[in-house]
C-alpha cells in the first residue's frame, strides 16, 4: 500500500503486527488500518521468515494476504485463533465499538468471537464519549424483505439508509445488504445490539461489545496501548 506510511494509523498498524508471534493463528481484519497491518505482517513473513496461519475477515483482505504470501485457512479449519487484529469506526470508554463502515462486520464479529486476544487498532479520532453520535451503525440484513427490515429498524428510532454504491445495492461478501442506522444516541450498546439482533431479517450488527482486549492508539511518533479488563473497562491508561 504505502500511502499512509509514517502516519498515526501506520504506527498503530505496525505495533499491532509486532504482537504476532511465530506459530500463531491470526485473524486479519478489514479496512484501511488493517490493510496497513497486513502489509507489515507480510514484510515479517517475507523478510524474517515469520511462520503464521491467517484467517481473513473479507475477500479484499484475503486477496492482499495471498499477494503477500501469508498462508490462509478457512475459519472452520481451526478451533480458535490466537489473536485477531482489526480497526474500528468508533470506540467508547468501555471498549464498546461500532464497526462495519467497510462492510465486513459479519465476518469480523465471527472472527473476533473465535479469538483468544482481540486487538483493536485506531487513531485518537476514533475515540468517542458515546457511540453513534457521529457514525451510523451498520446492520447487515437479508436481501429478502429488505424494506420490511428497514421499517423495523426505523421503528426502533433509527434514521436509515440502505447502503448503495452509485445506484446499485452494496452486497457484502456474504451476499447480504447493509442498512446504515443513525440513532440519536446509543446509551446501551449491548442492549441495542440484542434488540436489533431480535428483528427478523437482521444477520448482524456493527455493535461490538466485549470484543476488544487490547486497544492500540496510533500517534504521530508512537502508540499508546491500553488493556481492557474482562468487564470491558480500561485497566490502564
Ligand atoms: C470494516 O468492515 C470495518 O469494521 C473496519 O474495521 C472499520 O471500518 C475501520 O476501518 P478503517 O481502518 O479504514 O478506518
Amino acid at each position: 500500500m504505502g500511502v499512509d506510511k509514517g502516519t498515526a494509523k501506520d504506527q498503530a498498524a505496525r505495533a499491532g503486527a509486532e504482537l504476532v508471534e511465530d506459530g500463531m493463528i491470526v485473524g486479519l481484519g478489514s479496512g484501511s488500518t488493517s490493510a496497513l497491518m497486513v502489509d507489515c505482517l507480510g514484510d515479517r513473513v517475507r523478510s524474517l521468515g515469520l511462520k503464521i496461519t491467517a484467517v481473513a475477515t473479507s475477500e479484499a483482505t484475503a486477496r492482499q494476504a495471498r499477494e503477500l504470501g501469508i498462508p490462509l485457512v478457512e475459519l472452520d479449519q481451526v478451533q480458535n485463533l490466537d489473536i485477531s487484529l482489526d480497526g474500528a469506526d468508533e470506540i467508547d470508554g468501555r471498549f464498546a465499538m461500532i464497526k462495519g463502515l467497510g462492510g465486513a462486520l459479519l465476518r469480523e464479529k465471527i472472527v473476533a468471537a473465535a479469538s483468544r486476544l482481540r486487538v483493536t487498532l485506531i487513531t485518537a479520532a476514533k475515540q468517542v464519549e458515546k457511540l453513534g453520535a457521529a457514525c451510523p451503525l451498520p446492520v447487515e440484513v437479508s436481501r429478502f424483505g429488505l424494506a420490511h427490515t428497514e421499517r423495523r429498524l426505523q421503528g426502533l428510532g433509527a434514521v436509515t439508509k440502505i447502503r448503495r454504491s452509485a445506484e446499485a445495492l452494496v452486497i457484502t461478501d456474504g451476499g447480504n445488504c447493509i442498512i446504515d442506522c443513525k440513532f440519536a444516541e446509543i446509551a446501551d450498546p449491548a442492549g441495542l445490539d440484542q434488540t436489533i439482533q431480535g428483528l427478523p431479517g437482521v444477520l448482524e450488527t456493527g455493535l461490538f461489545v466485549g470484543l476488544c482486549d487490547v486497544l492500540i492508539i496510533g500517534e504521530a511518533d508512537g502508540v499508546r496501548q491500553i488493556e481492557a479488563d474482562r468487564a470491558g473497562r480500561r485497566s490502564t491508561d
